[in-house]
């Protein structure tokens, strides 16, 4: 056997062989583990999906999906997935979601490329509960591993919903501006509604180095342990950073949000709980570091009283230990509220509330209804 022959025998060996799948130590699985072959897949419509979801290595070209179709992808255990172009979404009314990525331990790069949801096309004021249907989320990831450097533009709902484990999310930017100003179907309210950045119900995940401009929260923490939100920018008129509302039976626990740049939104930093809701806790949450300006009503809102804003509370959510970390500088407009936390009861809002690291300025004040905080400046 020549060496060439015997190179070429060998690396046909080697394609047929299964990659290792290179799981993390401790990573829970979010998909039946899947075992790819050492192989490129291409994919430059949906018909290409089911064969290139076979291969470790899968490279999506731009194209447009056709519309009322969810783009799923499934890659094997360790994959690396890239994007090479722009994926537009095809028109229409209906449910979505546009694109869903599940599985384990996959490096999904998308090479700054849009993901475009053609949100123009749907908002009409009225966000994903009222108005026409909006398919929604634009983007659901439901992986583990990294999913970095992609623009995800003009959702029309919600933008990028997190589920599973084990993830970080990084270089995303949620860019909704457009949805800011009126259309003719809006009534002078913005176009977009409900276009939330990133909602987030899963353990172990970091949103790290985004920036999201849109009209609805920036984050939002439905439920899940172990969730960082660092050295990321919220700007536009969204809602801030957000926990909740808190649905009953749920449990938030261990947040750190720090390092983050808020930026002329409605609200700063929020906890919001169902003022009807119970058997659920929110628990060990530090704001660390966070840079706020330019907030129009509440620089910071604790509020039990969900849907409500600051009426009735309930005492059926538990809010335990939450903290301000090193220097969080929250400035806001002069008609707004600096701090203003509603709590049930000294019960429902307990444990350690050290807010030394908070230092609120602007506006017209702040008030505090049953809840230990100690220091901070408000
Ligand atoms: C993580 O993995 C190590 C071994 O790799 C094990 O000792 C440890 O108990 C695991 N922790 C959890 C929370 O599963
Ligand atoms: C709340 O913080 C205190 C320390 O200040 C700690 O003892 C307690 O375990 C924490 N609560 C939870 C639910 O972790």
């Amino acid at each position: 056997m020549s060496f060439t022959s015997a190179v070429l025998a060998l690396s046909l060996l080697l394609s047929q062989v299964a990659a290792t799948p290179t799981l993390h130590k401790n990573s829970t699985l979010n998909a039946p583990r899947k075992i790819g072959k050492r192989c490129t897949g291409e994919i430059t419509s949906l018909d290409d999906v089911a064969a290139a979801e076979e291969c470790t290595t899968i490279v999506i070209g731009g194209f447009t999906v056709p519309a009322g179709q969810t783009f799923t992808l499934n890659p094997p255990d360790g994959a690396q997935v890239s994007l090479t172009g722009e994926l537009t979404f095809g028109f229409e009314n209906w449910a979505g979601p546009l694109m869903e990525i599940t599985g384990n331990d996959i490096t999904f790069n998308g090479g700054g490329h849009d993901l475009n949801g053609q949100g123009t096309l749907y908002w009409d004021g009225e966000g994903i509960s009222g108005g026409v249907t909006k398919p929604d989320p634009l983007l659901r990831i439901n992986m583990g591993g990294t999913f970095s450097d992609v623009q995800v533009v003009n959702s029309p709902g919600r933008a990028v919903a997190i589920g599973g484990s084990s993830l970080t999310v990084s270089g995303v930017i949620v860019n909704n501006a457009a949805g800011t100003a009126a259309n003719s179907l809006s009534g002078g309210n913005p176009a977009g509604a409900n276009t939330d950045g990133f909602d987030v119900s899963a353990n172990d995940v970091t949103i790290t180095g985004c920036t999201v401009n849109n009209q609805d929260d920036c984050l939002a923490i439905n439920k899940g342990t172990s969730i960082t939100f660092s050295n990321n920018i919220c700007e536009g008129i969204g809602h801030g950073i957000s926990i909740g509302s808190i649905t009953s039976d749920v449990t938030v626990s261990g947040v750190t949000i720090s390092g983050n740049t808020v930026t002329g939104t409605v609200n700063g930093l929020r906890i919001k709980t169902d003022a009807t809701a119970t058997g659920s806790i929110v628990e060990n949450v530090i704001y660390e570091n966070n840079k706020l300006s330019g907030i129009t009503e509440f620089g910071v809102l604790i509020d039990q009283s969900y849907p409500s804003t600051l009426g009735t509370p309930g005492t059926g959510v538990i809010i335990e230990n939450v903290s301000f970390d090193g220097t969080n500088t929250v400035a806001v407009g002069s008609s707004a509220h600096r701090v203003e936390v509603n709590c049930g009861s000294t019960s429902s809002c307990t444990g350690t509330w050290n807010w030394a690291g908070l230092d609120a300025t602007g506006g017209t004040g702040s008030t505090v209804k049953n809840a230990p905080i100690v220091g901070g400046t408000y």
